[in-house]
């Protein structure tokens, strides 16, 4: 089965072709079929000889993704819109806004410090609205019940960014702030040269729901038989877990761990659920749903992220 993958390049939006994984489902197959006569096949052949990985769809702008399992490159403002399938909630972790933009990137500085593409050095009004557009986007695919969980830190220059985000996804959205975990790592930046900064050992997880009624995986333990009172088994707001994933570093300078994810995912979501990850990285998200019997619909703008995510979703 041939699988393709969307992305947005300065005017056009192309398409990669992947070799067939066997694990994730084609979302675009009626597309294709409208789109790839015999002569169109031909023209493509002689395109993918010069840039081997992509094709021009011009045809189309953004097929609509009606499956799930699916890594797909491009804005997630731009594709969320164009998911016919409704999510069960959405895993994620936005960029932080640390203020590195890789087109300025002094010479001492390392690559480990910038991500491939994208600017992470907006205003805290762009930043604002960005994620504000988000959870707009959000409301129209993610179930009525269903939660985000949103991973952020902040940059010395900004501490209390995540709050701003936070106040202003409530104030211009249906989304609530309802719950906030926290993520402990074992290590954190030392910011030995700063007499002020403290190693930021622990980063917030802001669960976001439209309703008080969300649901929870949280097992019943006993019912008071006279009043019918449900008691649950112990769950904290508290998790322990590793700064990042084996082997994802070298390709990515801010990545959750997988063991992050699958503790939400446990907490929050039956097997089987669709999970979003519109900011997905190297993909964390979708091998964490892949391990524990959930779905995933993934999304990065930067194309050799998703080329990642792919491969190791596949392994
Ligand atoms: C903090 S990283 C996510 C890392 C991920 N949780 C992981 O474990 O690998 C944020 C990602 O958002 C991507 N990104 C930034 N703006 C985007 C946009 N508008 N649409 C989709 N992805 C975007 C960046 O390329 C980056 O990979």
């Amino acid at each position: 089965m041939e699988r393709y993958l969307l992305s947005q390049q300065p005017d056009t939006i192309v398409a990669n072709k992947l070799p067939d994984t066997g694990h994730a489902s084609s979302w675009c197959t009626k597309r294709k079929k409208r789109t790839r006569s015999h002569e169109g096949k031909k023209i493509e052949e002689k395109k993918r000889k010069s840039a081997p990985t992509q094709i021009c769809l011009e045809e189309e702008k953004v097929p609509r993704v009606e499956t799930a399992d699916v890594v797909l490159t491009g804005d997630c403002l731009k594709i969320i819109p164009s998911i016919d399938v409704q999510v069960d909630g959405v895993i994620t972790s936005p960029p932080y806004n640390l203020g590195k933009n890789p087109n300025h990137r002094r010479k001492d500085q390392s690559d480990h410090d910038f991500y491939s593409s994208y600017d992470d050095a907006k205003s805290a009004k762009e930043y604002t609205k960005l994620i504000v557009q988000l959870f707009r986007e959000l409301e129209k695919v993610v179930a009525p019940k269903g939660i985000v969980l949103l991973n952020m830190s902040y940059s010395s220059k900004d501490a209390s960014l995540p709050y701003h985000v936070v106040v202003s996804v409530e104030k211009k959205t249906s989304w609530k702030n309802r719950e906030t975990l926290f993520w402990k790592k074992p290590t954190a930046m030392p910011f030995q040269t700063s007499p002020r900064n403290l190693s930021r050992i622990v980063e917030q997880v802001f669960l976001f729901a439209r309703n008080t009624d969300f649901v929870t995986n949280k097992a019943v333990k006993s019912v008071n038989e006279k009043t019918g009172q449900k008691f649950y088994a112990y769950a904290d707001n508290y998790i322990e877990a590793p700064c990042f994933d084996p082997g994802t570093r070298k390709h990515h300078k801010a990545t959750f761990p997988c063991a992050l994810v699958e503790h939400l995912l446990r907490l929050y979501f039956p097997e089987g659920s669709i999970i979003l990850d519109p900011f997905c990285g190297t993909g964390t998200t979708a091998v964490a749903c892949k391990r524990t019997g959930r779905h995933y619909i993934m999304i990065d703008i930067d194309p050799s992220y998703t080329k990642f995510s792919e491969e190791r979703v596949a392994e």
